[in-house]
């Protein structure tokens, strides 16, 4: 039996895949989507969204594509590993996402084809073409640059493809290094880790979400307040350490986490030397 059916959940509470119906809506987490959905609908072209390791931009865009596929007159696709090595690989892989083809390997005429794919979607068809672009600190120069040039496909009214980037921090200075990049982004916003109130409300959401019935909290404050304390809001590392937290709490027969029991935890955790990791994860450019 699985450990959290031995604590009455019906799912598993606290797993790291970004399942967007475990996606608490923080603060910052509802902002972006509120307003990546409204930049969508305006067709205005490119939001971007910053956000530290494990912040929630992977579980946003989950959310944002279950959005848009409940509507039919968005296309969409979401790249998850944007490392292309020239401008070639990347508009061969959008086309062929897109379900059409050019009908040779030029760079005019890969463009031209996506042009009109555009075209045709966007105002004969008066569908709203989305890409979205997770990990997308991993975009070299070139790729980046080409982006601009799709952005640059327009109507009077809208642009033709609707760009959405999420990347961790370091994409913020691969952007300012494109010229006239910045100027085009109509919606921009960094996430940031949740407060305490918020830690509390989300490992509260998660555990009622996973079916968690009892009266009782399973977490009780003095252990929320250790966690925060030691995860400093991060989303991914609440998960984690609430995850071994209900784990151990099978081990040791018992039904409530406390802050001793996250203590015990976090101290075990130290001596691993997992925590200096925790601390200073640097993300690779891709480059
Ligand atoms: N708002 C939230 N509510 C509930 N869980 C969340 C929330 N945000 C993130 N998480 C959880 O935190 C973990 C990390 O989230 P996610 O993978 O979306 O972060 P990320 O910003 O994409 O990280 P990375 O920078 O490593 O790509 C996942 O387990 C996810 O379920
Ligand atoms: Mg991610």
């Amino acid at each position: 039996m699985s450990y959290y059916k031995i604590l009455g959940f019906k799912k598993e509470p606290f797993s790291t895949s970004p399942d967007p119906e475990f996606l608490y809506l923080a603060k910052d987490h509802d902002t972006v989507l509120v307003n990546t959905l409204i930049e969508l609908r305006l067709r205005r072209g490119l939001s971007v969204i910053l956000g530290d390791i494990g912040t929630g931009k992977t579980s946003l865009s989950r959310k944002l594509i279950q959005e848009l596929s409940q509507r039919e007159d968005f296309i969409f696709h979401m790249v998850l590993d944007p490392g292309f090595l020239d401008e070639e690989e990347f508009l061969k892989y959008l086309l062929k996402n897109f379900g059409t083809e050019a009908n040779s390997s030029s760079l005019i005429d890969l463009k031209e084809t996506l042009e009109k794919f555009l075209f045709q979607k966007g105002v004969i068809e008066d569908k709203t073409v989305v890409l979205i672009i997770d990990e997308a600190q991993k975009l070299n120069p070139n790729s980046l640059e080409t982006l601009r040039i799709l952005l640059n496909y327009e109507t009077n009214e809208f642009k033709l493809l609707q760009l959405v980037l999420l990347g961790q921090l370091e994409l913020h200075t691969k952007i300012m290094s494109i010229p006239n990049f910045l100027d085009r982004i109509s919606f921009k916003y960094t996430l940031n880790p949740l407060s305490k109130k918020e830690t509390a409300e989300m490992i509260e959401f998660r555990v009622r979400k996973a079916g968690y019935s009892s009266k009782m909290h399973l977490f009780l404050d003095e252990a929320i307040e250790e966690i925060y304390n030691y995860t400093k809001g991060y989303p991914r590392r609440i998960t984690l350490l609430c995850h071994k937290a209900l784990k151990e709490l099978i081990l040791r027969n018992r039904f409530v986490v406390d802050a001793k029991l996250v203590l015990d935890l976090i101290e075990k955790e130290k001596k691993t030397g997992w925590y200096s990791q925790l601390t200073l994860p640097k993300a690779e450019t891709g480059e």
